[in-house]
């Protein structure tokens, strides 16, 4: 029986049948079943041996209790909770944010946030945001939540720098200015934690099995997500219904199995190695952010598990309905034959907005009349997945009945576990990213941390820089 709270997976689109010929031919996909059972015998066998933590994240632990516990005890006397914090830790949040209270929150008033706090993510150094943003806020009416798994990232241990002197400075170098940090980071190792240590400062463990673009429903996103009031139990039993879900190695019946199968044939057999997520949701867009880093920084590798050179990896792009059929969809539509467009649509939006009836005698604009916005909206994705499919374009359509915490949840593990068996499939290792390394190492040596000496960087060529 169908489910009403479950999240649908409408991959129709990805086939043959439905494209006129282009697309996969459904025996492909039916093909790929017996491969899927050894890559999720795998899994499965990971997860027994504990590297692949986020999986547990489903369980209600202790921890949530604490986390809990702390937002509605000591956080509530904050105005504002500010995350200090990049890619993966840094996403999630703001996902988990945009979905469930939308884009605008800070931008509400107290009573209208029900008294929650504002919250902000700091997901960059770049000082024309931060500078603004810290002259602003009332640092003593704020919480800095410092996030980092390694606790060493130069962009995060940068803004906490800034921030540790700006509190020092409003509220005196004692216990004062403590209060007002509060950092998640890995529970033994790293910079943040020996200074947590020293210096008496409240943490969160980030388990060391959960790695930074997994981590969305450890402390990482939790403790923001229950600081601005959002349903930490919802959303769990969410992540754990779509983990039960994928439970079954039976291909056609696995949600996150046959997103990734049907993503990698798409690659791999029909060339189509750009891999668009499209929410038909204005608060669904940052989604689609944290879905480009968990696609990207997880299945791009050079390496195979066999260690081999390979080069691979799919490209993920985000867009937005209806906003970017007025920019992209020409491309999709008409373009090269190497993208996939996976739409997200909410069945059931929080406020519905009719068009009021109007200029009855011109035909271009009175049929809107008495619609709502929600189903102008639904029409154009509906209109739009249709052209794709009549132009031969791969799509398929994440369907939540409704924008809440339970439904986000599923969506956030059923991608979660998409990822994994994706890499099962190209033959990488999601859960590692060398490649991000030596970007970071020459960037130690630029700023002169002691050890990373290297910053052989050579100066732009003056031949070949117009001035
Ligand atoms: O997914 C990842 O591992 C990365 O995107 C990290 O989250 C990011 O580099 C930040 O790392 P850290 O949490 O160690 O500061």
């Amino acid at each position: 029986m169908t489910d009403t709270t479950n999240i649908r997976l409408d991959y129709g689109s990805m086939l043959a049948p439905r494209l006129g010929g282009r697309g996969l031919d459904p025996e492909r996909l039916a093909a790929a079943a017996g491969r899927f059972r050894e890559i999720h015998a795998n899994v499965e066998a990971r997860r027994e041996d504990g590297t692949l933590g986020f999986y547990d994240l489903v369980r209600r632990t202790p921890m949530v209790g604490q986390i809990e516990a702390f937002a509605d005890g000591p956080g509530q006397a904050f105005e504002n909770i500010v995350v200090l914090g990049i890619g993966g830790s840094a996403l999630g949040t703001t996902s988990l944010l945009h979905a469930l209270h939308g884009r605008d929150w800070n931008e509400r008033s107290a009573e209208e946030r029900d008294h929650f706090p504002r919250l902000f993510v700091l997901d960059n150094v770049d000082p024309d945001t931060i500078a603004p943003l810290l002259d602003r806020l009332n640092v003593g009416a704020t919480l800095f939540n410092v996030v980092s798994k390694s606790g060493t990232t130069a962009e995060t241990m940068a803004q906490f720098l800034i921030v540790r002197e700006r509190l020092r400075a409003a509220l005196g170098d004692d216990e004062g200015y403590r209060r007002h940090l509060l950092f998640t980071t890995d529970p033994e190792r790293g910079v943040l934690r020996r200074i947590a240590d020293d210096e008496g400062i409240v943490t969160l463990p980030i388990p060391g099995n959960v790695g930074g673009r997994f981590s969305v429903l450890s402390a990482v996103g939790l403790l923001p997500a229950a600081m601005v009031g959002i349903d930490l139990d919802a959303l769990l039993a969410g992540a754990a219904a779509m983990e039960e879900r994928c439970r079954t190695d039976a291909l056609l019946e696995n949600p996150a199995g046959v997103f990734a199968a049907l993503q990698f044939l798409a690659h791999t057999e029909a060339g189509a190695g750009v891999h668009v997520m499209m929410p038909y949701s204005d608060r669904l867009y940052a989604m689609a952010d944290w879905f480009r880093q968990i696609w990207a920084e997880s299945l791009g590798k050079r390496k195979n598990l066999e260690g081999e050179d390979v080069w691979v990896g799919p490209t993920p792009v985000k867009a937005l309905g209806a906003t970017d059929q007025h920019s992209q969809v020409q491309l999709y539509i008409e373009g090269p034959f190497d993208k996939t467009v996976t739409f997200l649509a909410v069945d059931e939006h929080d406020h519905e907005v009719a068009v009021p009836p109007a200029y009855a005698e011109i035909d271009a604009i009175a049929y809107l009349g008495g619609h709502t916005l929600g189903e102008l909206l639904d029409a154009e994705r509906r209109a739009t997945a249709a052209a794709l499919a009549d132009s031969g374009r791969m799509n398929m359509t994440i369907a939540l009945p409704r924008l809440d915490a339970h439904a986000v949840g599923q969506l956030l593990m059923l991608l979660e576990i998409a990822t994994v068996y994706a890499g099962g499939f190209y033959g990488v290792d999601p859960m590692d990213q060398p490649g991000v390394e030596l970007g970071k190492v020459l960037t130690y040596g630029l700023m002169g941390r002691p050890g990373s000496e290297r910053a052989d960087i050579p100066d732009p060529d003056p031949r070949r820089v117009l001035r």
